[in-house]
């Protein structure tokens, strides 16, 4: 029996654009049927090598001039597709929502250089995969919130979680960024607290959580330091208890500094060699088994690392499943896990009570909120 996939079109082919495009291609119940570009200019020629069809975000002169073939312009491309998953520059969402909303059935996915109030809706897999199901608008969390809102609901489904404090040490520029690096400077992000503590609360209401952040002259991942307090009800924390939480999770990757992973650097070392010809990509959120604490009161602290062009990968992939109302949130998990090779390092690593491949002994955020933890 022939399957329906569903038609997704990318627009936007650049940092995330490319992964999503990537990552469409490997789900076995999606076609992608195409992206567009803005620029004409190499990544043609990247996206021609892999079979894709590219589109034009306007006309197609200055392609032709420099002699690249477009299949038409961006409306030719939305008029085949079930959803677009739109991955144009922050702040182009409006503009875009505009001419998507000409297309009556369309459905569409923002990310998280768009606003909340753009979609009224944002989205995590982890927190409310359910609640998207048959929306027409979703917005994809930031990579940093979408790793906060992992990491934290993932403690949630065994503590009872008071207050989350967060200090996010944030790369400066993406690997083909050369305009926007820093060099040999700290730009804090002056605003108190950063704007990732209101974007975590559209998904999680009733969090406490207050963060800062700041910029570092960096490319490769962001670095998080997390403060975490329980309520006096919760199980106690131990550091054997969080990393065996923590593990649950397949989409994060529990390290370890003393076999040689000591810094952002060694990470994506690991990953540009391993991991399933995932090109580089962390889809994981890393945190260092031996970074993980519990103080005298009870408090938890964390070091985390989050290749901020990957994580929010899988969340996009599940987030169409989801509107398009073709798997629930284990089905779609773990299809999205399976096609991206996401806890291959973790079974190799053979830790304790770490399910192959599997999200069933982990429940949802929301699940977690309903049971009453003991
Ligand atoms: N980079 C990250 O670390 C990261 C992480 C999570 C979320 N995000 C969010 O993801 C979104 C995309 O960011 P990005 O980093 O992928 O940006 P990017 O690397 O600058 O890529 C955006 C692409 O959009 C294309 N474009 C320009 N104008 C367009 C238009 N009017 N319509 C459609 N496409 C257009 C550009 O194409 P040409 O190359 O052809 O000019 C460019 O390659 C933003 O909301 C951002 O906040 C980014």
């Amino acid at each position: 029996m022939q399957i329906t996939k569903i038609k997704v079109g990318v627009n936007g082919y650049g940092t995330i654009g490319r992964r999503v495009a990537d990552a469409v291609l490997k789900q076995p119940d999606m076609e992608l049927v195409g992206v567009t570009k803005a620029t004409p200019d190499y990544r043609i020629d990247e996206a021609q090598e892999k079979g894709i069809k590219v589109y034009s975000v306007s006309g197609a002169k200055p392609f032709l001039d420099l002699g690249y073939p477009v299949e038409g312009d961006l409306n030719g491309m939305l008029q085949q597709c079930d959803i677009v998953v739109d991955c144009a520059p922050k702040g182009k969402g409006k503009e875009n929502l505009a001419i998507y909303s000409s297309f009556p059935k369309l459905k569409a996915v923002f990310q998280g250089g768009e606003k909340h109030e753009l979609t009224g809706f944002s989205f995590n897999s982890d927190c409310n995969y359910e609640q998207a199901n048959g929306k027409k608008l979703v917005r994809v969390v930031s990579c940093n919130t979408t790793a906060l809102c992992r990491v934290i609901s993932t403690l949630n489904t065994t503590f009872q979680i008071k207050k989350v404090r967060a200090t996010l040490v944030r790369r400066s520029a993406d690997q083909s960024d050369g305009e926007n690096s820093i060099i040999n400077t700290w730009v804090p992000d002056t605003g108190f607290p950063s704007h990732h503590s209101k974007d975590v609360k559209c998904l999680m209401p009733g969090l406490q959580i207050t963060t800062l952040a700041g910029i570092a002259p960096m490319t490769l991942m962001h670095g998080h330091m997390l403060f975490i307090e329980l309520e006096k009800n919760s199980m106690p924390a131990t550091v054997p208890g969080v990393i065996e939480t923590l593990q649950r999770n397949p989409r994060i990757l529990l390290c370890s500094s003393e076999k040689g992973l000591t810094s952002t650097a060694k990470l994506k070392d690991l990953f540009s060699v391993s991991g399933n010809g995932r090109n580089g990509n962390v889809y994981e959120v890393c945190a260092w088994k031996e970074g993980i604490g519990v103080d005298d009161s009870g408090e938890i602290g964390m070091h985390l690392a989050i290749d901020q062009q990957a994580d929010v990968i899988p969340e996009n992939i599940d987030a169409i499943r989801a509107m398009c109302s073709i798997a629930d949130r284990q089905q779609s998990v773990a299809l999205t896990n399976r096609a991206l090779g996401i806890g291959v390092l973790r079974v190799r690593e053979q830790l304790p009570a770490a399910p192959l491949l599997s999200v069933v002994a982990n429940k949802s955020y929301q699940a977690a909120q309903q049971s009453e933890i003991k």
